[in-house]
């Protein structure tokens, strides 16, 4: 029977053999893998304080309000490691990691009308279900639907598409990148232009967003100001690009890892500090660097003592400091009150204050436009296969941003 043939079928995706298990829905093409399951690669992991493992997992089709895509890159964000870490108590194992991606759209679960199979996308890892009030607010980015409202180890019904020798697998942030296929809310999709190059604009995904929108949004950093980000990672450099459009005059680039200090001068930095290399504290040499303090400081480590140093680190009265860094669940700070009497402004930013779906598109837009250079972010890019030795990279602070291709 030709539906039961094309059930068995094996088909080449960017070099990798996909089996297919399922039927296809009567009048859809065959080039699809429409409503059946698909087999495929994905670095799923077991228990926390483990490597990934590749495995071959089934991946269902998706369901109404859903939507199934071939994932063509994904960035490694320290988020990831966060995750592998188990820094984390609210993600459930085994999951399926990965946030920071770019794909095209294979199938559609019923009811889905803003992306068609064929079409380049985004995964947003912070969604924008467009309804709720937090995304009703022209003032925010929030969505109640975002996992710190409501977990996103499971899709919206409190089911797995995802299963593995038997087992089920776990979502995380409901987009899981780390798989050759995942199935994601239709809400947390972003459409973006034929013409992008998903192993470059994935980055957009998460980490370049956060920081660039954390100095364009959050801090809405003034030509001719002048900034302090702690960090040289794929955040914190991403907010010295965003502080150099934004037309900075003077921007500090601070990081315990000098190898960092190259990249950040290119990218924009006019002075790079260690705070190692100095006996008194950071905070105070910035202070002295720029006679009062910076207009608006940006911690991108996601440290409590990096964050108070940020804070003291801009102008007592009309300094603005970010927060960028995601701090260990649990962590503290404790801070003396004068720091924000005095009148500093102490905010946070969650990718960097865009609405996802409808600012994501722009943004690839603007790259387009080569209004920044995102791919200067991009320091490796790897298979698959090898995305335990992506993360060993970014351990050992090799590396900005490490790119997967499935
Ligand atoms: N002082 C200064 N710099 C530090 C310190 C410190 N005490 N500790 C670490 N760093 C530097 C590291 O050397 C590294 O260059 O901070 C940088 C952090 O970069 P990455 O680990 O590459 O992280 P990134 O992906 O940029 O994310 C930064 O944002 O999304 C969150 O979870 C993420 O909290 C993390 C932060
Ligand atoms: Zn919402
Ligand atoms: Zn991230």
């Amino acid at each position: 029977m030709a539906e039961e043939e094309a059930a068995q079928q094996h088909f080449h995706a960017a070099g990798a053999t996909v089996t297919l298990q399922g039927h296809h829905a009567p009048g859809k093409s065959s080039a699809s893998c429409w409503g059946m399951v698909i087999r495929c690669r994905a670095a799923v992991a077991w228990a926390t304080g483990k490597p990934l493992s590749l495995e071959e997992v089934e991946v269902a089709p998706p369901k109404a309000g859903e939507v199934r895509i071939k994932i063509v890159a994904t960035g490694i964000c320290r988020t990831d490691d966060h995750i592998l870490e188990g820094s984390f108590p609210d993600v459930d194992f085994p999951v399926i990691p990965g946030h920071e991606g770019a794909g095209i759209v294979e199938s559609l679960g019923e009811g889905v009308t803003s992306v068609k199979p064929g079409e380049k996308v985004i995964l947003v890892s912070l969604p924008h279900c467009g309804e709720c009030s937090f995304c009703l607010n022209p003032e925010s980015n929030y969505c109640l639907k975002s996992h710190l409202s409501e977990p996103q180890n499971l899709l919206p019904d409190k089911t797995s598409r995802f299963t593995c020798k038997g087992k089920q697998i776990h979502h995380f942030l409901w987009v899981s990148t780390f798989s050759e296929y995942t199935v994601i809310p239709e809400y947390a999709v972003a459409k973006i232009d034929a013409a992008a190059p998903l192993d470059k604009v994935c980055l957009l995904g998460c980490g370049f967003s956060t920081g660039y929108g954390a100095a364009i949004n959050a801090a809405k950093v003034k030509p001719g100001s002048t900034c302090a980000i702690f960090g040289l990672g794929g955040v914190g450099l991403s907010v010295v690009i965003g502080c150099k459009v934004a037309g900075a005059s003077r921007i500090i680039a601070i990081d315990i890892n000098k190898d960092k200090f190259a990249k950040a001068k290119e990218l924009g930095a006019t002075d790079c500090l260690n705070p190692r290399d100095f006996k008194k504290p950071i905070q105070e040499v910035v202070t002295e660097m720029t006679g009062h303090g910076v207009d608006y400081s940006f911690e991108a480590i996601g440290l409590a003592d990096t964050m108070i140093a940020a804070l003291a680190s801009c102008n007592m009265n009309t300094g603005v400091c970010v927060m960028v860094g995601l701090a260990d669940s649990g962590s503290l700070i404790s801070i003396d009150p004068m720091l924000l009497l005095s009148g500093r402004t102490w905010k946070g930013t969650l990718l960097g204050g865009w609405k996802m779906r409808d600012c994501i598109p722009k943004l690839v837009s603007s790259y387009l436009e080569k209004k920044f250079n995102s791919d200067l972010l991009i320091t490796h890019t790897l298979p698959i296969t090898k995305v335990n030795e992506g993360f060993e990279l970014l351990r050992a602070g090799k590396s900005i941003r490490t790119v997967l291709l499935f």
